[in-house]
């Protein structure tokens, strides 16, 4: 008999630990990990590689080819043949991908990619419109957040490590306004679904917040 396709639904602003605790449930369930804002960031690596204008995404995107790719499941993100994982973590990709994923075009382009993925296999998919637009129907939502100040913070205490590490205060302003821009837009703006499960990981460790999403798991599928 087939094995039951599961799907989890993990929806949150940027910088509430998404993927490093889906990462972490995933390989404790094994279960695909599907990071959706890596196909947002990738298809705004291909407009701004190819300077394309806002009107013309969506005559252009269908060509782009962008797609994930599972090895040893661990998620890569291709451009054509091209393994543009690396290339879409950089603040200016964040910044691009913030404000390119408003636009309608790109959201129907990455929608049936996202879809396919999930109708496919089990999966914790991690991003903002997850529960509420791409799987409405998935077995449990979580809504995962934390204070702006809790989440720039550990975002600060990651990029302190490399060369050109910004200002606690830029980065702290960097997430207010990507809240801002992922909250307002018009299409599929970051929102709980009424039947998601909110969980606050500002006093939360990871692995706290990891077993809290598995007891939430656990006890919507079993
Ligand atoms: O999760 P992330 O920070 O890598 O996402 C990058 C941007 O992509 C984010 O600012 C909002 C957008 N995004 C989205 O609109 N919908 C998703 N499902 C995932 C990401």
């Amino acid at each position: 008999m087939d094995k039951k396709i599961i799907n989890i639904a993990i929806d949150g602003p940027a910088g509430a630990g998404k993927s490093t605790i889906a990462k972490m449930v995933s390989a404790r369930l094994g279960c695909i990990y599907v990071d959706t804002g890596a196909l947002y960031r990738a298809a705004a690596l291909y407009i701004t590689e190819n300077s394309i204008a806002d009107e013309d995404i969506a005559v252009e995107l269908a060509n782009a080819d962008i797609s994930l790719r599972f090895v040893d499941g661990a998620q890569c993100v291709y451009i054509g043949d091209r393994d543009v994982s690396g290339l879409i973590r950089t603040p200016e990709i964040s910044m691009a991908a913030s404000r390119t994923s408003a636009i309608p075009a790109v959201r129907e382009y990455l929608f049936e990619t996202q879809q396919r993925i999930a109708r496919e296999n089990s999966v914790i998919m991690d991003g903002r419109d997850i529960g509420t637009v791409v799987l409405p129907n998935a077995d449990v939502k979580i809504f995962l957040t934390a204070s702006a100040e809790k989440r720039a913070e550990r975002r600060y205490k990651e990029m302190l490590a490399q060369k050109d590490c910004p200002t606690f205060s830029e980065v702290l302003a960097d997430i207010i306004k990507r809240d801002e821009q992922d909250m307002n837009r018009e299409t599929a703006p970051l929102r709980q679904a009424e039947d998601a499960v909110l969980v606050d990981t500002s006093d939360l460790t990871l692995d706290e917040s990891a077993d809290e999403i598995i007891r939430i798991i656990r006890e919507k599928t079993e």
